[in-house]
């Protein structure tokens, strides 16, 4: 029977990790996967973190199981984190996930649970795990345009143009903050005509919140997803803590499903833990309980969000240096984007030869969308990289 298993397309971002740790090139420079990295090129374990697994280790006297919806008290502080006080804590349920892809494939299984082959629409382009999952998880996938490749910005209207055929029930899968791949983000006053749109529709919006903190700080980077909020009649969130707390490889994330009057909480909370039973049972709990840890005490709290401060603002640096070093390379503001983008990503605009060629000529790596990790970027080669770039176009 399993001779019957046919090759799976490779994920374009994942296969990039294998291609770069190949590369015997002494001077090779990673811009691929999403993964933020300090001056000297390493991805540090966050002080908070360090400080509250040390905590962890000293006072866990057991490992039995915790619950099917994970550690209520990470969901919850977690909950105030993306939402604060947006809408009421008894609008909301919320299922601790194996990361922030197990949120969203969590809460597109609930989806489906609530209306087999619904229609999920999500941005062209986005990240190319979100069309994989809605094709795993059988629903069907529309997408709306986003990216004006001219300009590398929104391009609203085409967005709105596009969100104009939403049907009642459908679903949207919006970014919360930092786009992924492109960097371009909508204005509060642009989320809020989308959020009008989806309300006029029915439709319900679905947040991929993977990079808060990572844009222009934990609270900025919420204010849209908090004012769609409390507007709508309904709504799906999934939060990571990989990026904004870096704890990757510990799959920690949460989801959350904002209910209206027509819809009974504790019916949604059956739902979402009876998912989780069938898919994993219980979620990983060692990272979760480190975020409680973090989110609950006051002077772990402050280092970590000076610590995703220090880390915001040097991709703030970087993404000027390297819209300056741009600038005078190819003496145009053809990438004048890169210093408006926000988030870990921008797309350069470039075309996928371009792209092939700085893999080859220099051992640079991007994604064949032209998607650079900004973060990625290291500082004392930012003119060296740019005119790299500009050569290549
Ligand atoms: C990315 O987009 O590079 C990250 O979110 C990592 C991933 O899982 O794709």
């Amino acid at each position: 029977m399993l001779k019957n298993l046919t090759p799976q397309p490779p994920d374009k971002i994942i296969e990039m990790i294998a291609m770069y740790k190949e590369d015997p090139r002494d001077g090779k420079v990673d811009l691929g996967v999403g993964v933020y990295k300090d001056e000297a090129g390493r991805t540090p374990v966050m002080r908070a973190v360090k400080a509250a697994e040390k905590r962890l280790l000293e006072s866990q006297d057991s490992k039995s199981y915790v619950g099917l919806l994970g550690d209520l008290g990470f969901v919850d502080e977690m909950r105030k984190l993306v939402l604060g006080d947006a809408v009421p804590a008894e609008r909301v349920s919320g299922a601790q996930a194996p990361g922030g892809t197990g949120a969203i494939h969590q809460l597109l299984e609930l989806v489906r649970m609530a209306k087999p082959g619904a229609t999920v629409w999500f941005s062209d382009p986005t990240w190319p795990n979100h069309p994989a999952i809605v094709k795993h998880v059988g629903l069907n996938a529309k997408t709306y345009r986003y990216f004006d490749a001219e300009t590398c910005e929104v391009d609203f209207a085409g967005m709105m143009e596009d969100l104009a055929g939403l049907e009642a029930d459908d679903v949207v899968l919006i970014h919360g903050c930092c786009h992924n791949p492109t960097g371009a983000n909508l204005t509060a006053e642009q989320f809020d005509k989308v959020t009008a749109l989806l309300i006029e529709k029915g439709a319900t919006p679905f947040i991929d919140f993977a990079y808060q903190g990572f844009g222009d700080g934990l609270e900025e980077d919420a204010a849209n997803v908090r004012a769609m909020a409390a507007k709508v009649p309904q709504m799906l969130i999934a939060a990571s803590c990989s990026k904004n707390f870096g704890l990757y490889r510990d799959r920690v994330g949460a989801a959350f499903v904002i209910v209206g009057p027509d819809t009974e909480l504790g019916v949604v909370k059956g739902a979402m833990a009876s998912l989780n039973r069938l898919n994993f049972s219980f979620p990983p709990d060692h990272g979760a309980k480190v975020v409680e840890i973090i989110l609950k005490d006051p002077e772990l709290r402050a280092d970590w969000e000076a610590e995703l401060k220090e880390m915001r603002e040097r991709m703030l640096v970087l993404r000027a240096d390297m819209a300056d070093a741009l600038k005078r390379e190819t003496n145009s503001d053809r990438f004048e984007f890169f210093r408006k983008h926000r988030g870990m990503f921008s797309r350069l605009g470039i075309s996928s030869d371009a792209v092939l060629k700085l893999r080859a000529d220099k051992g640079i790596y991007i994604v064949g969308d032209s998607r650079v990790n900004v973060a990625g970027l290291p500082g004392e080669r930012i003119g060296e990289l740019a005119k790299a770039i500009a050569g290549a176009v």
